[in-house]
């Protein structure tokens, strides 16, 4: 299954040649530090896909009638891809920010029944529309970054009829574009007001509703919070096989908060990515590099709970663990739609460097979406490109909040240009 969903609106531009690239990062693990850097570069597009991608004087005459475009000399990279949201949400916990700052911590206001139920309550009340307009604010400002492609998740809904609407809120603008959308249901984020106290009653439910969630054609991944006061590792194993058995990539918040055991069950089971692990032993990390799972390094909802624990992602990387970087957007622990902020966090404050940081917000990104078409520019992957105002993708991590797009290109179409 193709865990991807849209991405452009308009039919690809027959042909697009990107001339005059200073410095094209193809991300395809070559040198220096697995940027796959070419100087004086050129890219051609074909439909919706890469034609050729290297050096400018070795590359074929430009395909007739092709739209040429002329980069500058600036730098350019994969469209990002930022593999871990909670989008689609409404409303707001600034709120709960402000007592955090007096003292209380997540998990208390979590147990006491705010955090993820507070947003639940107004996601229930909130139509498909509604979800759907507030997102598609929090998607141009992605876009203006160079996201071309991101995951969302559901887990807000919490109950069958509004977590179909948030999947069908996912579908809507997926099918609008231009962004593409990885999928994900999440049901197992929470334990709603419904099962207050009764954590395996709702995952058995979850069981039951699953084939429903699936028939609707929508998810393509399912994802489980593990952690004290969500869901045990015995309760995500048992709703995660059941999803796999439909056809569902597996997902996991794993060693958050406190250290579980998720990410061990992450890799014994085989899931395309786990998230957070602000708490992962040396062990754990061991695991999950042998077992290919990717670590995604959300490192805003570190910085954002004022996180007692680093996430160690400097031992990650030694371990040996394919690093992403992701938003991690959601309301409660990460209010920003900042995927640029997020890498350059994860250079300061996890201990990735900057190349790992720029692999994580592309290659590796799509490889914890399990998505294997785009991420790097080489022939015949998908054509989403980032054409950067900067002769360096450093400036990516290095100069934070501001935007250095210059365009944005998704399956081959031009979406996005410069004011
Ligand atoms: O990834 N930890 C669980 N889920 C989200 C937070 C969601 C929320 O607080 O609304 C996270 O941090
Ligand atoms: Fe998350």
């Amino acid at each position: 299954m193709n865990p991807v969903r849209g991405g452009a609106c308009a039919a690809p531009t027959a042909a697009i040649v990107v001339d005059n690239i200073g410095l094209l990062c193809t991300m395809d693990g070559g040198a220096p530090y697995g940027l796959g850097m070419v100087a004086q570069a050129c890219v051609h597009t074909v439909g919706d896909r890469i034609a050729y991608a290297g050096p400018a004087n070795t590359a074929p005459p430009p395909p007739p009638h092709a739209m040429m475009i002329d980069a500058h000399g600036c730098c350019a990279l994969p469209g990002l891809v930022d593999c871990h949201t909670h989008l689609p949400f409404i409303g707001t916990r600034a709120d709960e920010f402000a007592r955090r700052a007096r003292g209380e911590s997540y998990a208390a206001i979590m147990a006491a029944g705010g955090g993820i139920r507070s947003t639940t309550t107004a996601v229930r009340d909130a139509s498909a529309e509604e979800l759907v307009a507030a997102t598609t604010t929090w998607m141009q400002q992605m876009l203006t970054r160079g996201v071309t492609t991101v995951e969302m998740k559901t887990g807000y809904g919490l109950r069958l009829q509004d977590e179909r609407k948030q999947l069908l809120a996912i579908a809507t603008l997926a099918d609008a574009g231009p962004i593409a959308i990885a999928p994900t249901w999440m049901g197992a984020h929470a334990v709603p007001f419904e099962f207050d106290g009764d954590p395996d009653g709702y995952i058995n439910h979850l069981v039951t509703v699953l084939p429903a969630i699936v028939e609707l054609g929508v998810a393509t991944s399912c994802d489980v919070f593990i952690e004290r006061g969500a869901f045990s590792v015995e309760q995500a194993r048992r709703l995660l096989l059941s999803a796999r058995s439909h056809g569902l990539q597996l997902k996991v918040h794993a060693e958050q908060l406190s250290h579980t055991g998720a990410a061990k069950f992450a890799a014994d089971i085989g899931a395309v990515a786990a998230g957070h692990l602000e708490f992962i032993s040396e062990d754990d990390a061991l695991a999950l590099a042998n077992a290919n799972v990717v670590c995604e390094v959300l490192s805003t909802a570190q910085v954002f709970l004022r996180g007692q624990r680093a996430i160690p992602g400097r031992m990650l990387g030694d371990a040996g663990c394919k690093l992403a970087v992701a938003s991690d957007f959601n309301p409660g622990t990460a209010m920003s739609a900042d995927l640029l902020l997020a890498a350059g966090l994860a250079v300061t404050q996890c201990g990735l460097t900057a190349d790992e940081a720029l692999l994580g917000i592309t290659a590796h990104g799509a490889a914890a979406i399990g998505c294997h078409d785009r991420g790097r520019v080489i022939a015949g992957m998908r054509a989403d490109l980032l054409i950067l105002t900067s002769p360096s993708p450093y400036d990516l991590v290095y100069q934070w909040g501001t935007s250095h797009t210059d365009r944005v290109i998704i399956g081959g179409v031009v979406v996005h240009e410069r004011d």
